[in-house]
């Protein structure tokens, strides 16, 4: 579906609207506790009027200012509509499949023993080193297409399988120049403290000059370039410590990039706890975070983002705690985490009917943690990003469906229509 080339276009002929922003709410932000339910429905004969790439009216079509006669029209045949989704934690940048490690996997291996065998990460950078530009430019091109046809216009995009200076800024060039070929908006996660690389294996020396080079080179270079706003370490056993994560993290935020941790997935590893001590954006899996961390997250301001679909893809029987989150009051979003290795998995509505059988989470909630509490998770500017209010980006997704609630309840398909934005949107 389309980017419309104008800056003045109605969106209309829809009945269903979910806004994103329960009407009585004066400062727009995230949807916390039990406002995550309040996802602002609107129903009748509705209309969208966009100037210059933001919502200037939502409500009846009747009451459509008259400065929108003769205004481009997007004819939406009576679907749904709703905000675009943001997907806040993405591994789009990767040349091939890992098929033989899911096969591996059926048969009994695990994830950990695969890695730890030279497997996982360090495969996807082999393959990835190899790749020649133009082969990585089109996969990312190809991988962000998958996301986009599922709903999503905001991506956040980590680089991670490049693990050296050339191929990390290599990873993001191509996210950025594919996210600008698709008219999406991306941003830029360095995670070049994704796996320890092959060739800094073996003493602790080596481990000691890549951490440096991270620190030093990898960081400082994807800050200046503009392509990163943010960085990412996997605090992990068999990835690294706390201590290596304080040191990644306080390199990054030294070079005005923000943080953000992929904590506690396979381990209660301390991720959550140093996520907060560095006022990370987001503390990302959680599956075994405990009610200190969750604690902790809260006081920080840190965005609790759930990834369901490593969980169930990694045949793990730990889900995130996502109950005591939101009850909690922990800004609580979710995303795909599509990569080749833990989350295969393109398909937002799929995230959000584990979220709602698995997570025990609501519909409403599911929605609100895959658009305005991710926009948050992103520290995106609140109003404009997940959700349909006066002012936000115009960027929506178009549904073939009768109600929100659906998109949680068909698994397998693609039920979006589409994604509609039009001239001036990311401006
Ligand atoms: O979010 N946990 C670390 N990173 C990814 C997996 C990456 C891979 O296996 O390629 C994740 O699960
Ligand atoms: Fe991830």
């Amino acid at each position: 579906m389309p980017h419309i080339k104008t800056q003045t276009i109605v969106v209309e002929n829809f009945k269903r609207l979910v806004s994103c922003a329960p009407d009585d709410d004066g400062e727009p932000g995230p949807l916390l506790g039990k406002r995550m339910r309040e996802i602002g429905c609107y129903e009748g004969d509705l209309a969208i009027g966009i100037r210059k790439g933001r919502v200037h009216f939502f409500g009846y079509r009747v009451d459509l200012p008259p400065e929108y006669q003769g205004a481009t029209r997007f004819d939406c045949q009576g679907r749904l509509v709703t905000p675009a989704l943001v997907d806040c934690h993405t591994h789009p940048a990767f040349v091939a499949s890992r098929v033989e490690e899911f096969l591996q996997r059926v048969q009994g291996a695990t994830y950990e023993e695969i890695a730890g065998k030279g497997g996982g990460i360090l495969q996807t950078t082999r393959m990835l080193r190899q790749s020649p530009n133009d082969a990585l430019f089109n996969a990312t091109l190809r991988n962000l297409t998958l996301l986009r046809n599922h709903g999503v216009a905001v991506a956040e995009c980590k680089s991670g399988y490049g693990l050296s200076l050339e191929h990390e800024l290599r990873q993001l060039r191509c996210i950025v120049s594919a996210a600008a070929q698709l008219e999406m908006h991306s941003v830029g996660t360095c995670l070049a403290a994704h796996s320890l690389p092959e060739e800094y294996r073996g003493s602790a020396a080596r481990r000691e000059a890549y951490l440096h080079l991270v620190c030093e080179q990898i960081l400082p270079e994807a800050a200046r370039s503009g392509m990163a706003k943010r960085a990412d370490v996997f605090c992990e056993r068999g990835a690294f410590t706390v201590e290596e994560t304080r040191r990644v993290g306080n390199a990054a935020k030294a070079v005005g990039l923000e943080m953000t941790i992929h904590a506690d997935q396979m381990s209660a590893s301390g991720g959550a706890m140093i996520a907060a001590e560095l006022k990370a954006r987001s503390a990302d899996h959680l599956e075994y975070t405990d009610l200190m961390g969750m604690k902790a997250l809260k006081d920080a301001g840190t965005a609790a983002v759930l990834l369901p679909g490593s969980t169930y893809y990694l045949g793990q029987d730990k889900w995130a705690d996502a109950r005591t989150m939101i009850n909690g009051g922990l800004c609580v979003a979710l995303a795909t985490d599509f990569n080749p290795g833990s989350s295969p998995i393109c398909n937002p509505a799929f995230i959000m009917h584990l979220a709602v059988t698995k997570l025990r989470m609501s519909p409403e909630e599911a929605f609100s943690a895959f658009t305005v509490n991710a926009a948050h998770a992103l520290g995106l500017t609140p109003g404009e990003w997940g959700c349909i209010r006066e002012g936000a980006r115009a960027a929506f997704a178009i549904w073939d469906l009768r109600h929100e609630r659906e998109i949680a309840y068909y698994v397998g398909g693609n039920m979006c229509a589409g994604v509609v934005t039009c001239e001036g949107w990311r401006e």
